[in-house]
């Protein structure tokens, strides 16, 4: 029996029939694992979060845009989020249609939101001169302008959207302007949208921002919809046993919040929540391979071939992924070690574990990653002209398919022209 570390994956089954020493050497690494049955148990965990009648999911595809994996959103029954044209076409190749796409524009170009609208997508626009230019592309239409009342939360100040420190969402100081803008152009606000910040494990600020904004809402008659955003939080330290977000209390205090404003503002609007993470993070593995083990001066270095080219999240935002260790042939060494994880990039801060206690990690063993489905891939670069990763999916019927190639060194020379 091959040596195994594995305290996420053994539990949640997540290898099915396969196992990791049997993708690495069919795909080799780096290679972003996927389980079918997982993504698709955390599609229905949101569409079913509240009973409310007229709520709808749409899925953030800025976590993950793999065709295939909007694709199976798509066929859960969740709609799609865009942040740009280019989300946009790949929605559309996954089959979504319009009438399913929201574009939540932000510093959009004129000819961007041109283009939006012309394909008949719903616009929210994220500041009153940015609703000068929808009115002046489409007037008389309809729209949906992003507020920010004040409450934001987050993993790290970068992902803090909501609140005094953000370049997001139209202040309550702009409401006035807002109003006479969209009169000016015979706009109709029928729309709201407010996303607070991203990876809150307590609902507590979540359900704050939901009721501020609900309270706004009540000055606008002409509601269709009201999205409350995303940022619902998973487990990243699930091997020392971190419990998940307590969907139960938060659908049910989401259910009564939204059956009060029916009753207050006198018709049922359409509730959208925008799940990026919770829907992807979880289903997805990132394997790599480990191809040096050293000692510099007193740090102990696992190099790998996870580079933040392929995963910028330790990086960019300090964030803990849990690794686990896979020996193809060989016995646990018993020993445990404080070892960085580092990767292949020519930068000294390529980190993706930080001194952590593990077993001893030898050359060869493979390195599997935790929860890198959300904002994994979706973040990689060809950074150092490196190669982005290949992404396979482990089906329902127990088979694993190529769901996206390996980058080849030919696409690195694709954009040039000569001269
Ligand atoms: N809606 C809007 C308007 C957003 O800006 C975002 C995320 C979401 C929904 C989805 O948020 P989620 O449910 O995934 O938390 N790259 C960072 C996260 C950035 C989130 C940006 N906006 C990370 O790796 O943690």
């Amino acid at each position: 029996m091959p040596y195994r570390y594995d305290l996420v994956t053994g539990k949640n089954g997540f290898w099915e029939n396969t196992d990791p020493a049997a993708l690495a050497a069919q795909y080799g690494t780096p290679l972003y694992v996927y389980n079918e049955r997982i993504l698709r148990e955390r599609c229905r965990e949101m569409r079913e979060l509240v009973s409310y009648p007229n709520f709808h999911v749409n899925y953030s595809a800025k976590a993950n845009t793999n065709l295939t994996i909007l694709r199976i959103a798509r066929e859960e029954g969740l709609y799609v989020d865009a942040m740009s044209l280019g989300e946009i076409t790949v929605e559309e190749a996954a089959g979504f249609d319009a009438k399913h796409i929201f574009f939540i524009s932000n510093n959009v170009s004129r000819e961007e939101m041109a283009q939006v609208i012309h394909k008949g997508i719903y616009v929210g626009v994220d500041s009153v001169s940015q609703l000068e230019m929808f009115g002046q592309l489409c007037p008389g239409g309809k729209v949906c302008v992003r507020l920010n009342t004040g409450v934001g939360a987050g993993h790290s100040a970068a992902v803090v959207t909501g609140g005094h420190e953000t370049k997001f969402g139209i202040d309550p100081d702009q409401y006035d302007d807002m109003k006479r803008t969209a009169d000016k152009y015979g706009l109709h606000l029928t729309g709201i949208n407010q996303h607070i910040g991203s990876q809150f494990m307590t609902s507590d600020d979540f359900l704050e921002g939901t009721r501020r904004l609900l309270e706004v809402c009540m000055q606008y008659p002409e509601l269709e919809m009201i999205d409350l955003g995303g940022g619902l939080g998973i487990p990243y330290h699930k091997a020392d046993g971190e419990g998940r977000l307590d969907l139960a209390a938060l659908g049910k205090a989401l259910d009564k919040m939204f059956r009060d404003f029916a009753a207050a503002y006198g018709r049922e609007v359409e509730f959208k929540l925008e799940p990026g993470r919770y829907v992807v993070a979880e289903c997805c593995v990132l394997l790599g391979r480990v191809h040096d083990t050293k000692t510099v001066y007193e740090n102990r270095f696992a190099g790998t071939d996870l580079g933040f080219n392929v995963l910028v999240r330790p990086v960019m935002y300090g964030s803990w992924h849990d690794v686990e260790i896979y020996r193809a042939d060989g016995d646990d060494t018993g020993i445990r070690q404080v070892v960085s994880v580092v990767g292949n990039i020519c930068e000294s801060g390529d980190y993706l574990v930080t001194k952590r206690e593990l077993p001893e990690i030898l050359e060869g063993d493979l390195i599997g990653v935790m929860d890198a489905g959300a904002y994994g891939y979706s973040m990689s670069s060809n950074y150092n002209c490196r190669l982005r990763p290949a992404e396979v999916l482990i089906t329902t019927n127990g088979e694993v398919k190529l769901i996206r190639r390996r980058d080849r060194l030919e696409d690195l020379l694709a954009g040039f022209e000569t001269c």
